[in-house]
């Protein structure tokens, strides 16, 4: 699946992610600034935010309990949030778009 990381700046990053990989870890392994993911994909940073695209919320579906807890810890959290390591790559969200945050924490 293709997946876009837009910087603040604008700047994007498309990268091609397998299936049953996380959008943190394609950051990461891609080199898109800006997602730190200090914890490794274990939920319990909230370094790895996100904003999803509007267009592609109900693809991605809600945080669980324990990802929206870790969530109120991120920097300027908004309806569309998420932390990046809990978003599981799928077929159905090849052309994804996630914004980076301005900063993490
Ligand atoms: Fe730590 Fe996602 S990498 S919460």
């Amino acid at each position: 699946a293709k997946i876009t990381y837009i910087a603040p700046d604008g700047q994007e990053f498309v990268v091609e992610a397998a299936a049953g990989t996380t959008v943190m870890e394609n950051a990461v392994r891609n080199d898109v600034p800006g997602i730190e993911a200090e914890c490794g994909g274990a939920c319990s940073c909230a370094t790895c935010h996100v904003y999803v695209d509007e267009e592609w919320m109900d693809a991605v579906g809600q945080p669980e309990v324990m990802e929206e807890d870790m969530l109120d810890f991120a920097y300027d959290v908004r309806p569309n949030s998420r932390l990046s390591c809990q978003i599981r790559v799928t077929d159905a969200l090849d052309g994804l778009i996630v914004r980076i945050p301005e900063r993490q924490g």
